[in-house]
C-alpha cells in the first residue's frame, strides 16, 4: 500500500540529510559527522548528531534517532506518507501513491492550501511587477525605500482593486480559498478576494513554502476606493497550515544569519523585518499579530543564543515581563532589549538613519537590566525622596524575575544608584513579593499597549479542558489526587526556583493537576493563573497557595517520584502501541529499542533513598528520562496560551 518502496528508498538518496537538517537547527562539520544542538529537546552544548554519509541522526540527549523520513515526521509532526512526500517535493523527485483514505484526506486538504497560498503569492507578485494598474503601489513602495531587489527578494505582491481578480485567476475550489483565508462568499453569493486593492506581505515557514499573506492599504492618496477600505493591515486567519503563535515572518530568509551570528532580533512586522535586512542586519523575524509565545522560543532557541527585543518604546517593557523570564530560562537563551529613539520603528528608522539602528542594536541590554533603568529613570536621583521611590519601582520590576541569584544581583546594582542598604533592598522585595501574590491585578500593563494600537488585545484563554470534564468528579478531592503531582504542584507554587529547572506538563497525569500547571506556567503570578485556570484546576491552585508543607517537601524524591509516574505509565502506551503494530517490523524494533531504554533508566530510579550513589543516579536517571518524556511529547499547549486577535 501507499508509496512503493523504490520510490521510498529514490527519495532517501537524493536527500541530503544534513542539509536538510540544517534548516531547523545549526550544525557544524566534525570529522565526518555534523554535530549540533538537538532540534528536539532544549540544550546547551551539543549531542546531536548527523551522519551524512549513512542519512542517519541520533540524539545522544534524548535518543532521538532516525533517518531524513523520520526526522521530517517528527519535526513536521506529519505521518509517514506525508514527509516522503514533502522530501520528494524537495528533491524534485514525482512518486507514486495510491494509498486512499483519510490520512490522504488531511494531507490532501493541506496540499491544496499550500498550493492555493503559493500560487496566490505568485499572482500578486507578477501583478505587481507586471501590470500597469500596479503603477500606483510600485510607486508607494519605492517612495518607502523598497527597489526591485527588495520587493524580488520579499517576493511582495499587490492585490488589484477588482473584487475577484485572485478568484478568477485561480481556478480553486471556493472551500479552498476560504480554508486559506483568500477568499469569502458574499452576500450574492459570490467568491470575493479578501485582498483588494493591498500591497502583499507573503509569510513563508522556514523552509520556504508559502502559508499566509499580509495585506496592507494603499495610502489614502493612491487608494481608487475609500468607501470602506478596512483595516491597515489585513492578515491571514489560522488554517491547518499556518498557526500564528509558531510562526515568525522572516525566519525563512534569516535562519541562516542567525545561526551564524547566534542572534536574533524581533520585531513588531514585515516592514520593520524588511528594514532591518535593508539596513544590513539580516538577522530579524517578527510575530504574527500575536505576542511572544513559548513556541516562538523554541523555535528561535535552535538558532540563536540572543534574543533582541525590538518594539516600540512603549511596548518594550510590557510585554508580560514574567513570562519572557520563563521562557528566557526555559530555553537558554539571554533575552535583551533593543531601544530605539522614541517614535522611531526600524521600518523607518532603517530609511532615515540606518546607523542608527545599528547602534540600538549593538548597544542593546539585558531584559530585567532594561526595566530597572527605565524604572529609575522616571526619579529624580538626587533627592532622597527620589532615590527611594526609584528604589521602589526598580523593585516592582526585580520581583518578576524568577531566578533568586539574579534578582540579587540587580538588588546590589540598585543599592548602589539609589544609595540604600542591600539588606533593606532586600527585605522590601521579599515584601514585594508576597504582596505581589495577593494583588488581584497582574502587574505587567496590557491596556496601555493595547490601547495604543487599539487592537492588540490578549485575552488568556485555557482551552481543551471541556473534554476531559469526565475527571471532574475526582476535582478538587484532596484524597484521591496524585501524591507527587500535589506535591510537584506545591513545589512549583512555593519554591518555584528550586524545581524550574525540570518542572514541565508531561510529569502531570491528573488533568486537574495538568492545568493547574499549566496555568501557573501561563501567568504572571499565582493569582492571574488562578484567575485563569478553569474552575477546577483554579480550587486546586488556590487549595494549594495556602497549603503549608511545601518546606518540608523533598525536591528530588518529587521530581523522581513523578518521573516513574510518566514513565511507567509511557512503558505501558508503548506496549500498547507495539502490539497494535505487531505486524509492521521497522515500528516494532524502533518502539523495543525505545522501550530497553526506558526500562533500564526506569531501574535505576530504584531505592534512591538507600545510599547517596543510587540517590544520584536515580537523579540523573530521571533528568535523562524528562527530557525523553519531552521529546516524545511536545508541549501541546502552549504555556503560554496568549493570542492576540488579528491586528
Ligand atoms: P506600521 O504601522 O509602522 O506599518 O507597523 P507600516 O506599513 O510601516 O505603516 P507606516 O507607513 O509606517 O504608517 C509596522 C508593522 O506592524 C505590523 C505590520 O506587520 C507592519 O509591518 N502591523 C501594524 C500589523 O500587523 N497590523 C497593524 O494594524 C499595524
Ligand atoms: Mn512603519
Amino acid at each position: 500500500m501507499g508509496i512503493p518502496d523504490e520510490d521510498i528508498a529514490k527519495v532517501r538518496e537524493a536527500t541530503d540529510i544534513s542539509a536538510l537538517i540544517s534548516q531547523y537547527t545549526s550544525l557544524k562539520r566534525s570529522g565526518n559527522r555534523f554535530v549540533g544542538l538537538c532540534p528536539f529537546h532544549a540544550e546547551k552544548s551539543p549531542s546531536f548528531s548527523v551522519n551524512a554519509a549513512e542519512g542517519l541522526y541520533y540524539c545522544f540527549g534524548c535518543q532521538a534517532s532516525g533517518d531524513a523520513i523520520s526526522f521530517v515526521r517528527a519535526i513536521e509532526h506529519c505521518d509517514f506518507v506525508d514527509a516522503v512526500e514533502r522530501l520528494a517535493g524537495r528533491a524534485g523527485i514525482t512518486i507514486r501513491n495510491d494509498a486512499d483514505g483519510a490520512n490522504d484526506a488531511t494531507r490532501g486538504r493541506r496540499q491544496a492550501l499550500y498550493a492555493a497560498l503559493e500560487n496566490a503569492a505568485e499572482f500578486y507578485h507578477r501583478y505587481l511587477l507586471e501590470r500597469p494598474e500596479a503603477g500606483g503601489a510600485r510607486r508607494y513602495l519605492r517612495s518607502r525605500g523598497y527597489d526591485g531587489e527588495v520587493v524580488r527578494q520579499f517576493k511582495l505582491g499587490f492585490a488589484p482593486t477588482g473584487y475577484d481578480a485572485l478568484v478568477r485567476a485561480l481556478n480553486v475550489p471556493g472551500e479552498v480559498l476560504k480554508e486559506a483565508g483568500l477568499a469569502y462568499e458574499n452576500t450574492r453569493g459570490k467568491m470575493q478576494d479578501v485582498m483588494r486593492e493591498r500591497i502583499i506581505f507573503p509569510i513563508f515557514d522556514p523552509m520556504g513554502k508559502t502559508i499566509a499573506l499580509g495585506g496592507r492599504i494603499m495610502p489614502e492618496e493612491l487608494r481608487t476606493n475609500n468607501q470602506n477600505p478596512g483595516p491597515k493591515y489585513r492578515n491571514s486567519p489560522e488554517s491547518p497550515i499556518y498557526s500564528k503563535s509558531s510562526t515568525l515572518y522572516g525566519l525563512n530568509w534569516s535562519k541562516s544569519e542567525v545561526a551564524k551570528s547566534h542572534e536574533v532580533i524581533v520585531c513588531e512586522g514585515y516592514t520593520d523585518v524588511i528594514g532591518f535586512f535593508t539596513a544590513d542586519l539580516p538577522r530579524a523575524v517578527a510575530t504574527c499579530g500575536t505576542s511572544l509565545t513559548e513556541n516562538h522560543f523554541r523555535l528561535l532557541s535552535r538558532f540563536a543564543k540572543r534574543v533582541v527585543l525590538c518594539f516600540d518604546q512603549d511596548n518594550a517593557g510590557q510585554n508580560a515581563a514574567a513570562r519572557l523570564y520563563e521562557f528566557e530560562r526555559r530555553h537558554e537563551v539571554e533575552l535583551c532589549v533593543a531601544l530605539l529613539p522614541p517614535g522611531a520603528d526600524p521600518g523607518d528608522l532603517s530609511r532615515t538613519d540606518p546607523e542608527a539602528l545599528r547602534s540600538a542594536i549593538a548597544s542593546s541590554r539585558p531584559f530585567l537590566g532594561f526595566r530597572v533603568d527605565r524604572a529609575l529613570a522616571q526619579f529624580d536621583l538626587t533627592t532622597p525622596e527620589g532615590r527611594t521611590r526609584a528604589a521602589e519601582a526598580a523593585i516592582g520590576a526585580i520581583a518578576e524575575h524568577p531566578s533568586d541569584l539574579m534578582r540579587d544581583q540587580y538588588i546590589i546594582d540598585v543599592a548602589d544608584r539609589t544609595h540604600h542598604d542591600p539588606a533593606k533592598l532586600r527585605a522590601a522585595l521579599e515584601a514585594e513579593r508576597i504582596a505581589a501574590l495577593n494583588r488581584p491585578e497582574p502587574s505587567v500593563t496590557r491596556s496601555s499597549s493595547e490601547s495604543q494600537t487599539g487592537n492588540r488585545v490578549i485575552p488568556n484563554e485555557p482551552d481543551g479542558y471541556e473534554a476531559e470534564s469526565v475527571y471532574r468528579s475526582r476535582s478538587t478531592n484532596a484524597l484521591t489526587e496524585s501524591r507527587s503531582g500535589r506535591d510537584g504542584l506545591m513545589l512549583a507554587i512555593h519554591r518555584p526556583a528550586e524545581v524550574s529547572e525540570w518542572i514541565d506538563e508531561v510529569l502531570f497525569q491528573d488533568p486537574i493537576q495538568r492545568r493547574a500547571f499549566l496555568a501557573l506556567c501561563g501567568a504572571d503570578e499565582l493569582i492571574t493563573a488562578i484567575d485563569h485556570a478553569d474552575p477546577d484546576a483554579s480550587d486546586l491552585l488556590r487549595r494549594l497557595a495556602v497549603s503549608d508543607g511545601a518546606e518540608e517537601i523533598d525536591v528530588t524524591g518529587t521530581l523522581i517520584e513523578l518521573v516513574r509516574t510518566a514513565a511507567t505509565r509511557e512503558l505501558y502506551s508503548l506496549e500498547v502501541d507495539a502490539r497494535l503494530g505487531a505486524d509492521d517490523e521497522d515500528a516494532l524494533g524502533q518502539a523495543s529499542i525505545k522501550t530497553g531504554w526506558l526500562k533500564s533508566e526506569l531501574e535505576q530510579l530504584r531505592d534512591p533513598a538507600e545510599s547517596s550513589l543510587l540517590a544520584s543516579r536515580a537523579h540523573d536517571s530521571a533528568l535523562r528520562i524528562l527530557d525523553w518524556l519531552r521529546a516524545a511529547h511536545p508541549s501541546q499547549s502552549p504555556t503560554s496560551i496568549e493570542e492576540a486577535v488579528d491586528r
